[in-house]
């Protein structure tokens, strides 16, 4: 297992998002907190849809985006997929108008070609196999359908990261080196601008990224800190580990806040890529993978 996927273990993955409470409490902080462009319409900027496609969004949580889609005015089939069983319970119960199924994004039950776009909002660096679950999502786009995958860069929320590593300083020693590697990296770090932008255009032969900038910014340690456990069980840590680690969060965040409004930057990451309307890749016996024929992107 390299670095970039010590985020991945089934057992923690399954535990984080059993329901949506954890993701609720991020949703939550981002709405009120953030300062700047807003996620939403900057998706739909990138997405262009005319209203009539069929889209399937990978990886779906409690279902905002194909609920929001379909509460928009979209006419065309719209599905979510989720893994997690509580997920897609609560994306059902909160909007019946959309079909909802539990599927792993690796092995999706769909025919090939069957939807006009497909997206997967940060849940890319939650997949074991990535180029598995790109090559499923290639697989029931259409061709000419666009697909997009939504994630944080490198440099997201760094100042938040920061102040995660100095926390760790704080711990006592073992607890500290057990602990200080996994508690710090960013979630996303298997996904992002570079990796991720390099998987994706493995998977299409084409690739476009763009990016959104915003901040969260901060007046007190309390949010910041609800934020940090909202984490805990992604990690795999006991209570007890958290309790000491959460306090020594809480002391930098104080320390952060006490002279004014701390902001965190944040950069998101739109990877855009088209199924070509060719035969598009023969593969080679060294694995380079070459296009062939002619192909409109
Ligand atoms: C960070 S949440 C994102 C939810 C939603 N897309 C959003 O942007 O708000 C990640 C979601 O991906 C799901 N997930 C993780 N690994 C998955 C996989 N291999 N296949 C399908 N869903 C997966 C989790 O259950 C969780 O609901």
């Amino acid at each position: 297992m390299s670095d970039d996927r010590i985020l991945v273990n089934p057992q923690h993955l399954a535990e984080q998002y059993s329901t949506d409470e954890n993701l609720r409490v991020r949703y939550e902080t981002h709405q009120l907190y953030t300062v700047g462009a807003e996620l939403e319409p900057a998706v739909d900027a990138v997405l262009q849809l005319d209203g009539g496609e069929s889209l399937l969004d990978v990886g779906t949580g409690p279902g905002g985006f194909p609920a929001r889609l379909i509460d928009g005015g979209h006419r065309g089939r719209v599905v979510g997929v989720d893994q997690s069983a509580g997920m897609v319970a609560k994306a059902r119960a909160t909007c019946p108008r959309v079909e909802f199924f539990q599927a792993d994004a690796a092995a999706l039950a769909f025919a090939d070609e069957s939807f006009d776009a497909v997206t997967a909002r940060h849940m890319l660096y939650h997949v074991p196999d990535i180029p598995k679950a790109l090559g499923e999502i290639r697989r029931v786009l259409r061709k000419g359908g666009r697909f997009l995958a939504v994630t944080n860069a490198l440099d997201y929320m760094h100042e938040y990261f920061d102040a995660i590593r100095e926390a760790m300083t704080l711990l006592p020693k073992p607890l500290a080196t057990n602990v200080a590697e996994l508690v710090s990296r960013p979630t996303a770090a298997a996904f992002t601008e570079v990796n991720g932008e390099q998987l994706v255009r493995e998977a299409f032969g084409n690739v476009t990224v763009t990016f959104l900038e915003s901040k969260l910014v901060f007046s007190d340690a309390n949010p910041v800190v609800r934020y940090f456990d909202s984490s805990r069980t992604m990690k795999g840590l006991s209570v007890e580990e958290w309790k000491e680690i959460e306090r020594a969060m809480r002391r930098v965040v104080e320390s952060r806040v006490k002279s004014g409004p701390w902001s965190v930057s944040k950069r998101v990451v739109f990877i855009i890529a088209h199924r070509a309307r060719c035969a598009d890749f023969a593969e080679s016996r060294n694995g380079q993978k070459y296009k062939i024929g002619i192909c409109e992107n």
